[in-house]
């Protein structure tokens, strides 16, 4: 059991040069979302969502994590077994930055899935010009990458901590999605103190007992320094 639960999004990592989805012109690193993150996006032209998703990994094995992900881990250091991070993000910057309990609940650049025998490996090569998976052999490897209309990884036991722990932050997320935007209604709930960590509000923040706005460098060393 986690006594803190941290549901991270892209705004932990935009200060590490990786951009967040939702900017004003709707596109995700100029391209359209249904074209890179759906089935059928990739049913319709594989290449492109290979050649997406291999550019993207390639940007976040060049990237640092940033002075919020090391606040988040050095939390973890502090309090060994208190701290479970579930991100929404496909890069690894909260493990390279030290932290060990980290649930990818939309998959990760760092792993390939065989949709020929269902496998799920680590890969930190190209996807592009079809490499055989090393379980089957067939050339089936996509991305390991939750896409819209896809089940979300590992959700059951995220709702399970999240009903018993004390603490839930939220930071860096647009709150958009669901079921992700529905686990502060479960912290909530069960009694959990809850905040929100962001550079703009919610809509909708009554869910909140604490809200601190501005940049994750700054606002999350200053606010895990309290735990
Ligand atoms: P979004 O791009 O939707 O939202 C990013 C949030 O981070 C926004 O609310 C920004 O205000 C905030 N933000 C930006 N820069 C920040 C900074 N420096 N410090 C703090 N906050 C900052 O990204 P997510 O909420 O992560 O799903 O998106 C959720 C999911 O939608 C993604 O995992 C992805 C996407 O479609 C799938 O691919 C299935």
């Amino acid at each position: 059991m986690a006594r803190i639960v941290v549901l991270t999004g892209a705004g932990i990592s935009a200060e590490s040069g990786i951009r967040t989805f939702r900017a004003v012109d709707g596109l995700w690193e100029d391209h359209r979302i249904e074209d890179v993150a759906t089935p059928e996006g990739y049913a319709a032209d594989p290449a492109l969502v290979h050649a997406f998703y291999d550019e993207r990994r390639r940007a976040v094995a060049a990237a640092e994590p940033n002075a919020a992900h090391l606040a988040l881990a050095g939390l973890e250091a502090r309090r060994p077994g208190d701290v479970l991070i579930v991100t929404q993000n496909i890069d690894d910057l909260h493990e390279r930055a030290g932290s060990t309990r980290v649930s990818h609940i939309h998959g990760e650049l760092g792993s390939a899935l065989c949709e020929a025998c269902g496998e799920r490996m680590p890969w930190h090569g190209d996807l592009a010009g079809g490499p055989r998976c090393p379980s089957c052999g067939a050339r089936a490897l996509r991305p390991d990458v939750v896409w819209f209309g896809e089940a979300v990884y590992g959700l059951d036991d995220i709702f399970d901590a999240v009903a018993l722990c004390e603490q839930f932050w939220v930071i860096g997320t647009s709150g958009a999605v669901t079921p992700a935007a529905s686990l502060v209604a479960v912290a909530a709930e069960a009694g959990a103190r809850t905040a929100l960590l962001n550079l703009d509000a919610h809509d909708d923040l009554r869910l909140f007992d604490d809200v601190v706005l501005g940049p994750a460098t700054v606002t999350v060393p200053e606010w895990v320094a309290r735990f």
